[in-house]
């Protein structure tokens, strides 16, 4: 096991009713406020009405922001920043999900500095301080709620990258199951995929000496996988929403990487792909992760790993064929998982050609190869694009 410093700072207030308690937490940090949000999900859903209720009867002044995109852009982080600036506002509520906690957060490290918040991206700069950030989720998926990361794409060059800084982990989220009802089959199945795949990007390591965090890692993805159908198809079970949206808060809180070193090539890979083709990012992951694996599994030491996966994760018989074999029965399994709950699992299946893999290939590692587990040069990039066709 590797040395490792935890420190998860976000309050996590789960279960029914509690996006009641929003004006009350927010108190404990600002009394004005921009109020950051999507293409309108809250607002067909009531969800709106009760937060603008809860910060009135706190008394918290609120300056709007709606229209984050799946994907968000740098152009709205760079409105919000003024937004922000000109109002005398130092504290931004997140209503939605991923893609407008990551806008929030990055225009919370953008109010008071400077320079160009891009440079944060690109590593040129290096952020000092960060507004507050308060979440309200509205789809279990990307984890960002008590991440420290945001994933901007940046309009000029269809750049879509990450940054990573303790400074912008929200510091509290509410976290309502119900709230998820409404959410669209796709959707709710992207953030499934997005689940499944933040637990497996830590899972596959060569670290070793890590039962405890591999045994938590394959509880979460077995966990997903028994709910995410369920919740799915019966849209209004509680409980199911309830173990789906907790397994991908765990999922990506870090706690399952302590000790242990990650791979995040197919999350690199994925963001190419939804960067050009404006991709659900759990839908390009659905058609990265399995080519990945079997990219991966071409190296004998990524065997054993994989091996353990299709046993532990699918119930692969352990001595049913080779190890090599079982791996790509366990490969087997979750894209037929992933196929159950409608998801693409080839760049075919939303009719994506060949014709800008060399490009994606090439932006993928133009900061050097990716991945730990199994490092990527820009060929292992185009080979497993050739095998996500
Ligand atoms: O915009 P609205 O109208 O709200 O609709 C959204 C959006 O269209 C809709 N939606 C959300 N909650 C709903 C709902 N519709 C009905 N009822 C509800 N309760 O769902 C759509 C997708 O929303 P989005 O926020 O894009 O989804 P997700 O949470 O999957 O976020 C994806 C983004 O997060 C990034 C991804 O790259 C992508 O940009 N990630 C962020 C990470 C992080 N910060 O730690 C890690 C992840 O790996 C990921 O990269
Ligand atoms: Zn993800």
């Amino acid at each position: 096991m590797e040395n490792f410093m935890f420190q998860n700072t976000t309050k996590i207030i789960f279960g029914k009713g509690t996006q009641k308690l929003v004006g009350e937490e927010v108190r404990n940090f600002s009394n004005r406020i921009l109020l950051h949000y999507g293409g309108g999900s809250i607002k067909k859903t009531g969800l709106y009405d009760e937060v603008i209720k809860s910060l009135k009867e706190a008394h918290i002044e609120v300056v709007e922001l709606p229209g984050v995109k799946p994907n968000p852009r740098l152009g709205l982080v760079a409105e919000g920043i003024k937004i922000c600036r000109n109002e005398g506002i130092n504290f931004i509520l997140a209503v939605g999900g991923g893609s407008v906690i990551d806008s929030a957060k990055a225009i919370a490290l953008g109010i008071n500095f400077n320079g160009k918040i891009w440079d944060f991206f690109t590593g040129k700069a290096k952020p000092e301080k960060a507004a507050p950030v308060g979440v309200i989720l509205t789809i279990p998926a990307a984890g960002s709620e008590s991440s420290n990361v945001t994933v901007i794409t940046n309009e000029d060059g269809l750049i879509k990258k990450g940054f990573h800084s303790d400074l912008i982990r929200p510091k509290f989220a509410i976290l309502n199951p119900e709230i998820t009802f409404s959410l669209p089959e796709f959707q709710a199945a992207c953030g499934a995929c997005d689940a499944m795949a933040h637990v497996m990007e830590r899972y596959f390591t060569h670290t070793e000496n890590v039962d405890l965090t591999d045994r938590l890692c394959e509880a979460t993805i077995k966990t997903v996988i028994e709910n995410a159908p369920i919740s799915i198809k019966k849209t209004n079970d509680y409980n199911s929403r309830a173990e789906i949206m907790w397994a991908s808060t765990i999922a990506h809180n870090d706690i399952l990487s302590t000790g242990r070193i990650g791979d995040w090539g197919s999350h690199k890979i994925g963001h190419e792909i939804s960067a050009i083709y404006d991709t659900a990012h759990g839908a390009s992951l659905a058609i990265v992760f399995p080519a990945w694996m079997k990219h991966a599994l071409k190296d004998r030491e990524n065997v054993f790993k994989l091996y353990q996966y299709a046993v532990r994760v699918f119930d692969v018989d352990p001595l049913f064929a080779s190890k090599k074999d079982i791996a790509l029965e366990g490969i087997r399994r979750l894209q037929q998982f992933l196929k159950g709950i409608n998801l693409p699992t080839t760049l075919d299946d939303i009719n994506i050609s060949d014709d800008m893999f060399e490009k994606m290939a090439e932006k993928c590692v133009q900061f050097g190869p990716v991945g730990k587990f199994k490092r990527l040069f820009k060929e292992d990039v185009l080979a497993i694009l050739r095998l996500a066709g």
